[in-house]
């Protein structure tokens, strides 16, 4: 028998302020017409002064948990994918674990940027096969409202803030793809980019610091990049891309996913999309997805799905696993 992560429940929370594209017409040179042409994002939600990462990680936490059936008390584990923790420390984790009312179990935070979810899933996964953790909180939370330079057009329009989470529970599997679960991970990461898309401030500068992003530059590793990390996954479960039930992937750009999806020859219609309602969210963008994917009635037991993700790092990779 092999152990196995397998998805007990998922949830996400958005915070009450809906942006429109429109909105930045206000204070930018920009339009509606280029940021629904060029990304896909038609909104993106902003958090409200005073409500941080560690507040949208745990209503999606609850959510997650009320979906399993379960208590904060029957997790062991608590994982947050995120790069706009509240504070320096204690982590984003250790906050939601207290907000939870849990006293037990161990948290801690993952920045992989935005494919911090699928590192965090990864690790979930690590500590769940081992049985160092029977069920775990898997949650990506972001504001990156708060690292926008508001006069920088080439990305403030980008990106929103949200969280989602999953909980995982460890099962026994016959060790083959009929398994429910996590299936194969693979992760990456090549430093020499990290000009391309990084924050420029940090603890030890002691700034806080703006997102800073040569899209283009970016764009031209991503579909390459992310095709070839499913890929390398859906080879080490011994799936072809007829077996893929949905790609649910970072939702950065409708064109990276398109792209995406082509050159791993999956059409459209089995691809969740939620950048336009959303933007950018980081690592919050795969939860989300899968928990609206889940709620509108496209993901159901059993499907395959495959995850893929990049961000600053670069870091990247991908997830497969049947839900
Ligand atoms: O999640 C982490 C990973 N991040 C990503 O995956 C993002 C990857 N990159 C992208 O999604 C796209 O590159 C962008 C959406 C950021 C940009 O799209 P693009 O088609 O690559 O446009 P561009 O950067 O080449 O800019 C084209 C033009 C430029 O003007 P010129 O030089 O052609 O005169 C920009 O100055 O569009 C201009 N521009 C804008 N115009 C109106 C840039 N931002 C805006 C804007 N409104 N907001």
């Amino acid at each position: 028998m092999t152990l196995r992560a397998v998805v007990k429940g998922v949830g996400h929370y958005l915070p009450e302020r809906i942006v429109p594209n429109a909105e930045f017409e206000q204070t930018l040179d920009t339009s509606d017409e280029w940021i629904k042409s060029r990304s896909g994002i038609e909104r993106r939600h902003f958090a409200a002064e005073g409500e941080n990462t560690s507040h949208l990680a745990t209503k999606a936490a609850k959510a997650a948990l009320a979906d399993a059936g379960l208590e904060a008390d029957d997790i062991d584990a608590i994982i947050v994918a995120t790069s706009t923790a509240d504070l320096t420390f204690p982590s984003a984790a250790t906050m939601v674990q207290a907000q939870l009312g849990m006293t037990k179990g161990f948290a801690f935070d993952v920045q992989a940027v935005c494919a911090g979810f699928v590192f965090a899933l990864t690790n979930a996964n690590a500590l769940i096969v081992s049985g160092q953790a029977k069920r775990a909180l898997v949650i990506g939370a972001e504001t990156f409202s708060r690292i926008m330079d508001w006069e920088d057009r080439a990305t403030c329009v980008l990106f929103g803030d949200g969280a989602g989470a999953l909980v995982l529970e460890a099962e026994d599997g016959k060790g083959d793809k009929s398994d429910r679960g996590i299936l194969a991970t693979d992760l990456n990461s090549d430093g020499r980019h990290k000009d391309i898309l990084y924050v420029d401030g940090g603890v030890s500068s002691q700034t806080t610091g703006y997102l800073r992003m040569q899209g283009k530059e970016v764009f031209r590793h991503a579909v390459e990049k992310l095709a070839k990390t499913a890929d390398t996954s859906m080879a080490k479960v011994g799936i072809t891309a007829d077996e893929v039930d949905w790609i649910v992937p970072h939702q950065a750009n409708i064109r990276i996913i398109k792209g995406t999806a082509k050159k791993m020859n999956i059409p459209m219609e089995r691809v969740v999309v939620t950048v336009q309602d959303h933007g950018n969210t980081s690592a919050a963008s795969i939860p989300l997805a899968l928990s609206v994917g889940k709620a509108n009635g496209q993901i159901k037991e059993g499907d395959m799905i495959v995850t893929e993700a990049i961000g600053g790092g670069l870091a990247w990779g991908s997830v497969v696993l049947r839900w």
